[in-house]
Formats: structure tokens, sequence, C-alpha cells
């Protein structure tokens, strides 16, 4: 009997976002081998056209597939908003190996309506995803009476990528975003933080909502959506291996991400550099 080549779950995202969603599928799910992309050099995508951040992606899924992963999650709201769904009906089916890819929206949407009282939500996204109008669309799929209002934060992954999450300047671009949100609704009582590299802020974030404004992080969602999707799928399951190894690669500099990525994961890491088309 041929024997199965099994391989590590690929996470991506366009830099250093994905590993707040990496960090989650350790803790629940560690006995799986992970190989973390994030293409550093051409992030943020946040403000690319849909073209671009489609390309991106694609480029960034083949070398995922090439480096052995059957299975991609796209750790990135902008990428999962605008090249997921081009990516699995145009492309996934013309590749060889079966392989499959997934995004972090749909499973965000399918459980936002279970945190909210006031059924007013607020999105907080890059300027592509607010703009896809995918949290909108999706919502009202799953929880017709909840009103949706979105709000781009377009500084916020620059000061992420550029590392200064926790500096005194960050504080400006985080009030204003969130004072525009506010400004929207006075009863949005739920606040998606719909952009990976966001929970990164969060104590930022936090410090500045009014009490009874819940934040809703990706992480933990992602990852029991995850286990989840392994049980329906034990064909996929079969095809991971389990050697509970994390593996990262780079579209940019190893050792900025070396040094960026260990705030953000907790723990010494090694990278590798991944050659793009800049
Ligand atoms: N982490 C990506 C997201 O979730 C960041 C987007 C960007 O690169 O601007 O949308």
């Amino acid at each position: 009997m041929e024997q199965l080549v099994k391989g590590p779950i690929g996470v991506f995202d366009s830099g250093y976002g994905g590993l707040t969603v990496l960090k989650e599928f350790v803790r629940q799910l560690p006995a799986y081998d992970y190989l973390y992309l994030g293409d550093n050099a051409r992030a943020p995508y946040g403000n690319r056209s849909y073209d671009t951040v489609y390309h991106y992606t694609l480029e960034c899924v083949r070398h995922l597939f090439d480096l052995g992963c059957p299975l991609v999650i796209l750790a990135c709201n902008t990428a999962s908003a605008k090249a997921l769904r081009t990516i699995q009906q145009k492309d996934l089916p013309y590749m060889e190996g079966d392989r499959r890819v997934l995004g972090v929206i749909r499973p965000t949407t399918e459980i936002v309506g279970e945190f909210s009282q006031t059924r007013e939500v607020g999105i907080l996204g890059t300027v592509g995803t607010v703009t896809s109008e995918s949290y909108p669309i999706e919502i009202a799929k799953f929880f017709p009476d909840i009103k949706v209002y979105q709000q781009a934060c377009p500084m916020w992954v620059p000061l992420v990528e550029n590392g200064e999450a926790n500096s005194a300047g960050a504080d400006y671009f985080i009030r204003k975003y969130l004072d525009q949100i506010l400004a929207q609704s006075p009863h949005i009582d739920t606040l998606v933080l719909g952009c990976t590299h966001y929970p990164i802020l969060v104590n930022k974030i936090r410090a500045y909502l009014p009490e009874g404004i819940r934040i809703i992080s990706q992480g933990d969602i992602v990852a029991r959506s995850l286990a989840d999707y392994l049980i329906r799928h034990p064909a996929m399951e079969q095809r991971l291996s389990r050697g509970g190894k994390l593996t990262f690669y780079t579209t940019d500099e190893v050792s900025t991400f070396e040094r960026l990525a260990r705030i953000f994961i907790d723990q010494p890491l090694k990278a590798n550099h991944l050659h793009v088309g800049i």
C-alpha cells in the first residue's frame, strides 16, 4: 500500500498578525506541525487592490503547498476577504494534490451573534476588509437581526509591523478609530477585532473602551473552528503530520522577523527566508 505523505498545517498572513492565530492553534491543537509564512516584505495588504492581494496570497499559498502543507489557513482577514473565494473556486480545482485553503471570516461571523445583547456589533478591520463588505454580508446570513457597523483602522497594522504596538505614539491612533466606531452608535456592545494584527494592540484598545463593550479576538474562535473542521474531515486530518513542530518563514529580513515575532509568540524562534516577487 502506498505510504501517505503527511505535512504541516500552513498558516499565512501578510506579516506578524497571523501569529495571534497560530498561538491559539498551538494551544488548542498542540499535536500538529505548523508552518507559518509572513509576507512581511509586502505587508501591509490592507490598502492594496483586490488584484494585488489575490496575487500575493495565491503566490504564498502555492509556496506553502510546495513546502508540503496539505491544508492552509489564511490567518488574515484581508486575504480571506479578497482572495479566499477566488482561490477556492478558480485555482484549487486545477492544482494537484487535493489541498484545502480556509479563512478566518466565516468562523467569526458564524458565532458573533452569540456575544451581543443589543444586537449591534462593530467590526474593526483594514480598509480592504471593510470595503469588501464581507463581514456585513456574512453576518446577515447567520444573524439577520444584527446591525453591523464598520470602521477601517489603516494605521494599526503599520504600528504592529514596525514594532510600535506598545509605544506611546500608538495611543493616538487607537483612540481615533475607537472614537469613530463608537460615534456610529451608542448601542454597540461587541467589537470584533477583524484583523489578526489587532489582538497585539488589545491592551491599549481595552484601556480606551467604555465598560461593557466586549472585544472579540479571532484566535480562539478560529482554533475551535479548525478543531471542528478536522473532526468533520478525517481524510484531511490523516494527512497532517503530528510532531508538535513549528517552522517559520518570512519573505523579508529573517533577523527582524525573529526579533519581532518573539514579542507575539512568546518563545525563541528561528525563521527561514522565502523569496517572492516584489
Ligand atoms: N492580519 C491582516 C488582516 O487580518 C493584516 C492586513 C494587512 O496586512 O494590512 O487583515
